[in-house]
């Protein structure tokens, strides 16, 4: 079984560039099927997700090139296929992005039941819901979503009830042949959003209001291929700098807009981490012990649920007792207990974890029980005394590319390794 290990203890410090936005980039992928042509997508993250993504493209009948490992183009003329194989959805729920994309070119799709993951249900009835009311028609069987639109997708004002970041993609892409215009009121304005719409507009779309809570689609006749960039992943970017914030630092984080992070730095900043903005990053670095401040998670700009387990991992170590509330998914402080085992001091209630700062944490054998949370884990190892191994390390490399190199580049004791599985049956 693979593992990340990591000696705690060494200071870490330099510079480290992130990569493009794993979510941005896998819905840029989906909507490429929109543009039949020759699409060619730059600063993509050579991620497993990424990989997935391209297995569902090629499956719909796209052709892939890896031009450089981060360049992909993808060339969309000969899509035929609107069904999606149950075995990739089921592993990446994100392949679901291609269904606004295949009902825009397609009038219809067919896309597997994504199914719950470790950090919640993950449902997609905001995605139905808000379809539904654009005109098109689902049907449920045998695990398949069947949607079509025998009438086209006509536009309309939807409502989201939650912020749903999915939700408002896929009906902005099914959008953007639609008879009329559609509003999306309530939308999520999240970065990656507005990347996604910039690269629809480069296309030929007609998308007004991203990034705020009320986007506006005008239905166009056809989208034409393009060259876009994936916008900075702040999210990898804000790991980094809560590694700087536990391991000291300076680290100088660049590739991403600082302004993607701006809750995150300044709730950072009352904890006492030094951050030096610049236009294509932060220098973060911290002295001493940080001071506990309560987190609460909302949609953007609100403090993102992507970094709540980073940031646990920060308090854990803090002078003082707070309060983090995950206001966004229904499950995910797996990270709280993992953290506990290296003597962290967390107690849950219900949406609610109340962490006690300790002195110090201890290297143990700990399980990463999803992307952000197993990175957070590598995290905490940074700064525990002894060895810290960490297991489950397929959820890490599903989000970010060269993790344990990046953070040797930056002096810390971190190494991947193999250990003998263990079966019960021993
Ligand atoms: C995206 O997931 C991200 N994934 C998540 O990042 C991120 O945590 C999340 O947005 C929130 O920012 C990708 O972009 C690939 P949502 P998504 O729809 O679109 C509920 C990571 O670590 N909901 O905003 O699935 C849902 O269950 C990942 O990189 C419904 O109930 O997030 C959740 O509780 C993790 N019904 C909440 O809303 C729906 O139809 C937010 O979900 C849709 C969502």
């Amino acid at each position: 079984m693979d593992v990340i290990k990591v000696e705690g203890g060494l200071p870490i410090h330099g510079e480290v560039t992130v990569e493009g936005a794993k979510n941005s980039a896998l819905k840029l992928m989906a909507a490429t099927i929109m543009a039949p042509g020759v699409n060619t997508l730059t600063n993509v993250p050579n991620i497993s997700d990424v990989h997935v993504m391209g297995k569902v493209l090629k499956r719909l009948g796209a052709t892939i090139e890896v031009v450089d490992e981060h360049t992909l183009v993808i060339d969309t003329t000969n899509v035929n296929n609107w069904e999606t194989p149950y075995e990739l959805v089921a592993k990446m729920r994100a392949s679901t992005a291609v269904m606004g994309p295949l009902l825009a070119r397609f009038g219809k799709a067919v896309v597997a039941m994504p199914g719950g993951c470790n950090i919640g249900a993950r449902k997609i009835d905001l995605h139905i819901l808000g379809l539904e009311a654009l005109g098109v028609e689902f049907e449920v069987a045998h695990g398949n979503i069947h949607a079509s639109a025998p009438n086209g997708v006509i536009g309309t004002t939807v409502t989201l009830e939650f912020a749903s970041v999915g939700a408002t993609e896929n009906l902005i892409m099914a959008s953007v042949h639609a008879k009329g215009t559609t509003v999306i009121d309530n939308a999520a304005r999240e970065p990656e959003i507005v990347d996604l719409a910039n690269m629809l507009n480069e296309m030929g779309a007609k998308v007004r209001g991203a990034g705020t809570p009320v986007i506006e689609i005008e239905g166009v006749s056809e989208l034409h291929p393009v060259t876009h960039a994936v916008v900075g992943d702040r999210i990898e970017a804000g790991t980094f700098i809560a590694a700087a914030a536990m391991a000291g630092g300076p680290v100088r984080v660049r590739g991403f807009n600082p302004d993607h992070l701006g809750l995150v730095l300044k709730k950072y900043e009352a904890m006492g981490v030094k951050i030096e903005r610049e236009p294509d990053g932060v220098i973060a670095s911290s002295e001493g012990r940080l001071k506990s401040v309560d987190i609460q998670t909302l949609p953007f700009p609100g403090f993102p649920t992507d970094m709540q387990a980073q940031t646990m991992a920060m308090l854990s170590l803090a002078d003082g007792q707070c309060v983090i509330t995950e206001n966004v998914f229904e499950n995910r402080f797996m990270f709280a207990g993992e953290i506990a085992r290296m003597g962290a001091d967390i107690r849950i209630e219900g949406h609610h974890a109340i962490v006690r700062g300790v002195e110090r944490l201890s290297g143990a054998q700990v399980e990463s029980p999803e992307l952000r949370g197993g990175a957070s884990l590598v995290l905490a190892g940074l700064v525990a005394e002894g060895e810290t191994t960490v297991s489950n390390i397929y959820h890490i490399e599903r989000g970010y590319e060269r993790f344990v190199e990046k953070l040797r580049g930056l002096g810390a004791n971190v190494w991947r390794d193999t250990v003998p599985d263990v079966s019960v049956e021993d």
